[in-house]
């Protein structure tokens, strides 16, 4: 949540802040603001904006005056967290001098603490963020005669929770401060510039020389040197960050907009992350966990922890993981996790699912799980993220850069590589046949192909979609592993069109929610053949006993399962445990259509980020 641009060593300072700025945009976008030092000494200029759908392009606004001889830069996009998305709100903040300005991720939790004890000392305040006390702090020990590292380093010492903080100073005009804890934050170089940024993305127009910054690190950047310390002054070393996206992966390339760009990019997504998995007798490839055959045989469950569709992702990946490797597995929401004193301990395999790599739930949460003595793996789709770095092992998704803020291509990658990853768990117990895992594994990688198929029908679904764009109550139901993909569509829906969408194992309806059914009520129900179709079809016809009507998820060619239905969404047939990688396909387009349809914007829905970084 909030995207942090700033760079150093640029006479093209604002071009390429606004334009990493529209890059990160998709981390927030309740307000822009910018922020430049004037080298010819008349300090820092300041602007921004709240208004919604413009605010960055407001900033390139002609009447707009900025410095013609420009230093360090700071650039930020808002997802509003503390105080409303107003333009006193907006980022950069600022000291009572304006020769200070902050841009900062994530959450102060001490900021009221620590903005009475400012005031007591006559600073003033004037926003209702949580923000604006980084820069008084940072005055107040500016003005004690510490350099602006130091000061910055003594004003991280104060906070509490979780930032990634970008400072720019009037009196240092080439200087970029930067410090984080938790948050993410990249350093980048290039001849004679510095930049920090938020994201990776942001930067790749510019360079490939990416570095990251620890936890409690202080990195001053300037065009020719980097220097990074720790909390105590202690000089740190960079690490270099391996990055394969290339830039045209972070653009639309044609698409009107990143999620129909990305759904198209299934296929290739799937296919690039089951890429070398299996081998021509199916068995698995999974060398870079560092864990033997044997080390894992020797887990007595997994936990797979997530948020989100990454949540329904690892909920597939239990399924899977009990089904093929006989080993107790859950899937847990990350954020109840953390704080419900779960007892784990090192006979358990926890497994984090994150395309960020940075969600701040299941950040907090696989750390809670490693205190525990838990073994930690993450999966995410990000090189070099806070959880790529933190976990015991990782496993990527090679998906390419996903920034529709609706996860698609990530979701659908997720589960084809944890059940790719169940199948290698289930060899390393001794508990698969060759015929079962070779049956298996050519069914996973059939998947891409499948996608395709579902792709062919794009126009389909969106004209399904077309018939119930007024609807606002929707009913999602699925069994088993059909009922990850409800959790799915569901959510697809309600972050999309705005519409009230409840998913529920289709068994469970009889326990209260069928109250609700009436005449008028729609109810999306994932009506594949799997083992369970007949009980799903038992639970439709108690759905439209009582005057639903019914749209089903349905292979092609299931002449019986339309007959019994109102409308299909029709998908290839594939194994079991393969149908949430392709059931899910026409979900996201039923989810798409319809918010288009309501005029809504599928990359920047209302209220939402791309990444959760704070609680
Ligand atoms: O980056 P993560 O996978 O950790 O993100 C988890 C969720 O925030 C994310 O999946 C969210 O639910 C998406 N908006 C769903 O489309």
């Amino acid at each position: 949540m909030c995207g942090i641009i700033g760079l150093t060593g640029s006479s093209d300072a604002l071009r390429i802040l606004r334009e990493g700025l529209e890059t990160l945009e998709y981390r927030g976008y309740d307000s822009a603001g910018i922020a430049i030092v004037d080298r010819d000494g008349s300090g820092i200029t300041r602007h921004r904006s709240a208004e919604q759908g413009h605010a960055i392009a407001d900033l390139g606004d002609p009447s707009l005056v900025w410095p013609v001889s420009p230093g360090a830069g700071i650039g930020h996009t808002r997802w509003a967290t503390h105080g409303a998305p107003t333009h006193d709100n907006a980022h950069p903040h600022a000291d009572c001098t304006g020769a200070i300005s902050v841009v900062h991720n994530g959450i102060i939790e001490n900021h009221r603490e620590l903005a009475a004890a400012l005031v007591a000392e006559g600073h003033s305040m004037s926003s209702a963020t949580d923000t604006e006390v980084v820069a008084h702090l940072i005055e107040r020990e500016h003005l004690r005669g510490l350099a602006p590292a130091d000061a910055v380093r003594s004003a991280v010492r104060e906070l509490r929770g979780d930032f990634a903080l970008c400072i720019v100073l009037a009196d240092e005009p080439d200087l970029l401060v930067a410090a984080r804890r938790t948050s993410p934050l990249i350093i980048g170089t290039g001849p004679s510039v510095g930049y920090v940024a938020s994201d990776i993305a942001a930067l790749l127009p510019m360079t490939r020389e990416l570095f990251t910054l620890g936890d409690d690190e202080v990195a001053e950047v300037r065009p020719n040197e980097i220097r990074v310390t720790d909390l105590e002054g202690g000089l740190v070393e960079l690490s270099p960050l391996r990055v394969t996206w290339d830039v045209r992966a972070a653009q639309k390339g044609g698409y009107d907009d990143f999620m129909t760009k990305e759904i198209h990019e299934q296929p290739s997504a799937v296919a690039e992350t089951l890429l070398g998995r299996f081998a021509d007798d199916g068995t698995t490839d999974f060398e870079e966990l560092g864990l033997t055959r044997s080390q894992l045989a020797a887990f007595h469950r997994v936990v797979f922890l997530a948020c989100g569709s990454s949540y329904h992702a690892a909920l597939s990946a239990s399924l899977a993981t009990e089904h093929f490797a006989r080993v107790p597995a859950s899937a847990e929401v990350a954020s109840e996790f953390r704080y419900r004193g779960a007892v784990i301990g090192p006979e358990t395999l926890v497994v984090v699912v994150s395309q960020s790599g940075e969600s701040v739930d299941t950040l907090h949460a696989m750390r809670e799980a490693k205190l525990q003595g838990a073994t930690t793996v993450a999966v995410t789709n990000v090189v070099g993220s806070v959880m790529a770095r933190e976990a015991d092992a990782v496993l990527y998704t090679r998906a390419g850069p996903e920034i529709g803020v609706a996860s698609t291509k990530c979701h659908l990658a997720q589960i084809a590589l944890l059940e790719a990853f169940a199948l290698h768990l289930a060899i390393a117990r001794g508990v698969i046949d060759a015929a079962s895992l070779t049956r298996a594994g050519a069914a996973l990688i059939e998947t891409p192909r499948l996608i395709t198929r579902c792709l062919d029908k794009i126009e389909e679904y969106f004209s399904v979609a077309q018939r119930y764009a007024d609807v606002n109550d929707f009913y999602f139901l699925g069994r088993r592993i059909g009922y990850p993909i409800a959790l799915e569509g569901a959510l697809k829906l309600k972050e999309l069109a705005y519409v009230r969408a409840e998913a529920y194992p289709a068994g469970e309806m009889k326990h209260g929610p069928i109250a609700l059914i009436e005449p008028g009520a729609i109810v999306v129900v994932v009506a594949t053949r799997t083992t369970l179709w007949e009980k799903v079809m038992a639970n439709v016809e108690e759905m439209r006993a009582r005057g639903a009507t019914i749209i089903a998820v349905a292979e092609e060619g299931d002449d019986e399962t339309e007959s019994l239905v109102d409308a299909v969404l029709s998908v290839p047939a594939t194994m079991e445990f393969c149908s949430p990688i392709i059931d899910v396909v026409p979900l996201q387009c039923f989810a798409y259509a319809i918010a288009r349809a309501r005029g809504n914007d599928p990359d920047r829905p209302r209220n939402l980020a791309k990444v959760v970084t704070v609680e």
